[in-house]
């Protein structure tokens, strides 16, 4: 039987970098739609509005036609249904990524268990990246070039001036 499958990555994605790009080239290779959806957080104070980072997300997915951008609030499996997802995807870069990642699959499977938790791995040159990093260099005067696409490095650096 034929089965389209929708998978979501989820996060803040603030900013995008090249390790969240890399993800998404591969699960837009194994899923047949790939949802990147940034969590509307009210507690967090993020550096770009979630306005901006959808914006940046679009603009650098664009190249892939199963990938769309979209925002959530309330629970990760709710939402999931609501987009008939049945595949979350998520990164791993290092062994400290696990335990969180770990805790997050299997509470989520406790709430939905037709919901499967994928995790891949960024190419090794992405490994040490973060968003927080990336704003910390960014905001020290630092050079990102190389870690994000240079489309959020401009809006990086605008934010900083
Ligand atoms: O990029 P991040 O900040 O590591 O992403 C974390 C995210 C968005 C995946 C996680 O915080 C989440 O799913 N939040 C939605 C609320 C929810 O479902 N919480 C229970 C998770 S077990």
């Amino acid at each position: 039987m034929a089965r389209h499958v929708t998978a979501i990555y989820p996060g803040s994605f603030d900013p995008i970098t090249y390790g969240h790009l890399d993800l998404i080239e591969r699960g837009s290779k194994i899923f047949d739609h790939l949802i990147v959806s940034v969590l509307l957080n009210p507690d967090k104070q993020p550096l770009f509005s979630v306005q901006e980072r959808v914006e940046m997300l679009t603009e650098v997915t664009q190249q892939w036609s199963n990938v769309s951008v979209d925002t959530f609030d309330g629970l990760l499996v709710d939402y999931a249904v609501r987009k008939q997802a049945h595949v979350i995807l998520r990164g791993i870069r290092a062994i400290s990524d696990y335990e969180y990642e770990l805790q997050m699959a299997l509470m989520n499977r406790k709430m939905d268990s037709s919901l499967e938790t994928v995790f891949m791995m960024p190419a090794v040159a992405y490994t040490f990246l973060s968003s927080r990093l990336v704003r910390e260099v960014c905001q020290l005067g630092g050079n990102v070039k190389g870690l994000v696409p240079p489309q959020v490095e401009e809006r990086l650096r605008a934010k900083v001036e």
